[in-house]
């Protein structure tokens, strides 16, 4: 891995496929030993510093840190001194005096991520910037559908809903192509990002696709990043359209969300609460992932510098 994970892209296919191999084999079970810890990253610590709303994101890489025995700490935008005009640089700078090993940070602004990789010498990992990326969550994603499906090569794919407002899609449109899957995008225009035709995907504006997919994506309506704007002519509208049910599934087609759901906007509470879904696979997904790619942030970079070391060793007694 790279020093820090701010997209998808930083990623290859290689690379996904060793996280999530780690987090299959050394972290998934973990959560039902009595003891669900181990001392991986004993020693080192971990700021999560949190701009934007959360609960599985938050939740999962405090729980994550924890559970491989870092010391965790968490910094949410509204209760810190950015409330006091602190900016993003000098919050960074400050928090980088503890000597963190890893900052997590998600921010409303695309780019912030990349922007405090400058001002630390931690790991930076983003837990979603804007509209621009959520990387963990596509990992986690792809790590459900391994479980559910074993090869993904092949696999149709369709993503649904406010893809114009969603890091998810982006990030998901990227890593879902990189593991051979075919990606469609269904939306209505308004809500499908300008130059949607280079993102290698395929666009329809009607659920009339779902028939020739494996698995549905259903993604919420991110009212929060509209503004004034009105984009589309009425909810009822949008709801008569693109949410979907049980009836719109096809036997064997499983539904993913990133959460939080919106029942009876982007997916009917029938649905929400069948086992059609893995919605809740994802959420226990997400713990494993996180702790994987902490664990191999750290232990790549630690090898690294080893190999660096050696090759240093070797020159010298050249
Ligand atoms: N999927 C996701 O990022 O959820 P949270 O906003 O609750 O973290």
């Amino acid at each position: 891995m790279n020093k820090d994970l701010l997209s998808i892209d930083d990623l290859s296919r290689e690379e996904m496929e060793s996280i999530l191999a780690t987090a299959r084999k050394d972290f998934l079970d973990l959560s039902r030993r009595d003891i669900k810890k181990v001392p991986t990253l004993r020693g080192r610590t971990i700021i999560d510093l949190f701009y934007e709303k959360s609960t599985r994101t938050s939740t999962s890489f405090e729980l994550a840190g924890k559970r491989l025995s870092a010391d965790v700490i968490n910094v949410k935008a509204d209760s810190s001194a950015v409330g006091k005009g602190e900016s993003l640089k000098d919050t960074v700078l400050t928090l980088n005096a503890y000597a963190p090993d890893i900052i997590v940070i998600r921010h409303p602004h695309v780019g912030a991520p990349a922007f405090i990789a400058r001002y630390t010498d931690a790991h930076v990992i983003n837990a979603g910037d804007g509209k621009g990326g959520h990387p963990t969550q596509c990992l986690l994603d792809i790590f459900s559908l391994q479980r559910e499906y074993g090869e993904l090569q092949g696999l149709k794919v369709a993503i649904v809903g406010d893809i114009l407002h969603s890091r998810v899609a982006r990030s998901n449109i990227a890593g879902f192509r990189k593991m051979g899957m075919e990606v469609t995008l269904v939306a209505p225009p308004a809500l499908l990002p300008r130059g949607v035709e280079t993102l290698g995907a395929r666009v329809s504006h009607t659920l009339d696709v779902l028939d020739d997919v494996d698995v549905v994506y259903l993604l919420r309506m991110q009212k929060e990043r509209h503004g004034s704007t009105i984009l589309v002519p009425s909810l009822r509208e949008y709801i008569a359209r693109y949410c979907v049910g049980r009836r719109h599934l096809k036997r064997g087609q499983k539904v993913l969300h990133p959460g939080p759901i919106n029942r009876g906007v982007e997916i009917e509470a029938e649905l929400a609460d069948s086992g059609e879904n893995l919605i809740l696979q994802q959420v226990e997904a997400g713990l494993a992932v996180r702790m994987a790619i902490m664990y191999r942030i750290i232990v790549d970079a630690a090898a690294l510098q080893d190999t660096a070391g050696a090759r240093a060793v070797q020159a010298v007694a050249d």
